[in-house]
């Protein structure tokens, strides 16, 4: 039975890149698998000028994602489809008279049945969310007495705490913490979630979750592109605000966290926000120095192709200092992880894309098998978040012969294998959470501020400290060598996959 409600959902910035390329692709996905209530409209709103059906056309008809995985004879099916979408004209800026939006959406509810149940989708630049919820507000259209009002605003949630609590006391003002949805689209995806089922629903690896067996704990996010066309955006945030404040903590908090009482969205959010607060906020510049590192991409050739440097990228200053690479190391102060260093890195334009987080447990205490070169055969469990998902675990097993030499095997789990299951993209699996109710793989305030007190001193250090440096990097390699020296030992980073970096470009670039 499709349990979610009759409703409406109105998207502000509707003409942005994220409708074309995510959020109608993932309504198409819904409806076609018939997730969709029976009433379900959608109204995009910015402000452009385009009519109903200019609308349809460019965010149905000529996106390039649903051309690839429509086939002919679907044609009516399509139109079915695209009929449920309208556009409004918002006029020339967000902080104008919203009646006309307002009629609109009333007439719409009226005429197709949405039962005053509406969702307003933020996907425009942070400092316009308090200006859209006022506005709505003004317009009685946060009043819940008649059907459900919820919020979904993008990341980035701020450009700091300070920032972010502005935010969040800026929507507050016009909407429930119960109404607002803070998305990141790392907690829609299948292995982000099953980090807490793989953790809560064996009994095999929680007794092991801990500073007695666990010597240290690595995540890695890679990707091979560089900026892209948003040089202008990334400028501004760099690697850290981009994907470390969020995704990445969002992935480091399921690790840390504690069990909660059960799967309810607020007994996993207290979790997280206990976990997010128990990371050890590094405040002097030494501890910051040893502990964090950036860099930057410079020009190169891969694959016979030249790349641009950063630098070089559209929008980007020539003399911008922004990171492209960030490695942080930190531990987390609590009973369970004391002691235990986390190391985590994210980069643009590295050899590979890859997204994994890899449990590194202590070596046997008393080693008996004195012959094998036990270096770098440690226990590890490699929990592959993207691509090839899966889990992969590293044990010991005998060399076949005389005596007891020991080599390193795999027992790996492909997702794909399960291939009865049709997984949902992030953000449908997030919209559809939405349109149910459903805020557990939603940011509440208070984890989004927790996770901003964890990196503002970082961001504070690098922007404003003349002795931090950004080291250049060639694209296509695992990032500047001194990323490498953060973890002590021969250990070193695991560089997934066949890539190497026999050049990793080291140069100070300030
Ligand atoms: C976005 C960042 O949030 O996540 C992008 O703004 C990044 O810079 C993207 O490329 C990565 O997402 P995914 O799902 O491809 O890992």
């Amino acid at each position: 039975m499709n349990k979610t409600a009759n409703q409406m959902l109105v998207i502000f910035g509707a003409s942005g890149d994220l409708t074309a390329r995510k959020l109608v692709p993932a309504l198409f996905n819904l409806y076609k698998g018939k997730h969709l209530p029976e009433n379900f409209i959608v109204l995009g709103a910015s402000r452009s000028n385009m009519s109903d059906e200019e609308f349809r056309q460019k965010v149905v008809y000529e996106s390039s994602y649903l051309k690839e995985r429509v086939k002919a004879g679907q044609e009516d099916f399509i139109k079915a489809f695209s009929d449920k979408l309208f556009y409004e004209d918002l006029g020339k800026d967000y902080d104008t008279d919203y009646t006309n939006i307002s009629n609109r959406i009333k007439e719409l509810n009226k005429k197709f049945g949405t039962n005053d149940n509406f969702i307003f989708y933020f996907s425009t630049p942070p400092n316009l969310y308090e200006v859209i919820a006022k506005n709505l507000s003004d317009q009685g259209l946060n009043d819940e007495s008649k059907g459900w009002k919820r919020l979904i605003v993008e990341k980035p949630f701020g450009y700091s705490l300070e920032t972010a609590k502005g935010l969040n006391n800026g929507l507050q003002k016009y909407f429930n913490e119960s109404q607002i949805y803070r998305i990141d689209h790392y907690l829609g995806k299948e292995t982000v979630q099953n980090l807490l089922v793989t953790r809560f629903s064996n009994s095999i690896f929680e007794p092991l979750w801990n500073r007695n067996y666990i010597h240290h704990v690595e995540i890695t996010n890679a990707e091979s592109v560089g900026v892209e066309k948003r040089g202008g955006y990334y400028d501004k945030s760099g690697a850290l605000r981009d994907m470390f404040q969020n995704h990445l903590l969002q992935i480091v908090s399921f690790i840390v966290m504690e069990p909660p009482i059960d799967a309810s969205a607020e007994e996993i959010r207290n979790e997280k926000v206990k976990a997010l607060k128990s990371l050890r906020i590094m405040r002097d510049e030494e501890t910051l120095a040893k502990n964090t590192i950036r860099g930057q991409y410079l020009a190169s050739e891969i694959e016979g192709k030249k790349v641009k440097g950063y630098r070089e990228e559209d929008d980007v200053d020539p003399q911008s200092m922004t990171e492209t690479y960030a490695a942080i190391k930190f531990f987390v102060d609590n009973w369970r992880w004391k002691d235990v260093p986390f190391y985590v890195r994210t980069a643009k334009r590295m050899p590979t894309k890859v997204t994994e987080v890899v449990i590194h447990f202590e070596s046997p205490h008393h080693q008996i098998f004195k012959d094998s070169d036990m270096s770098n055969k440690d226990n590890k469990l490699i929990i592959r978040i993207q691509p090839d998902e899966g889990i992969m675990i590293k044990f010991g097993v005998k060399v076949p012969g005389q005596g007891f030499k020991v080599e390193r095997a795999n027992l790996d789990f492909y997702y794909s294998s399960l291939s009865e299951t049709n997984v949902m993209e992030a953000y449908e699996r997030l919209l559809l959470d939405a349109m149910q109710g459903d805020a557990t793989l939603y940011a509440r305030a208070d984890e989004v501020e927790a996770a901003w007190s964890f990196v503002d001193p970082i961001l504070n250090y690098w922007e404003n400290s003349p002795d931090v440096r950004t080291y250049g990097y060639s694209a296509g390699v695992w990032g500047p060598k001194n990323g490498d020296d953060l973890i002590e030992g021969s250990m070193g980073w695991r560089n997934p996959g066949e890539h190497m970096a026999d050049d990793p470009g080291f140069c100070v670039i300030c």
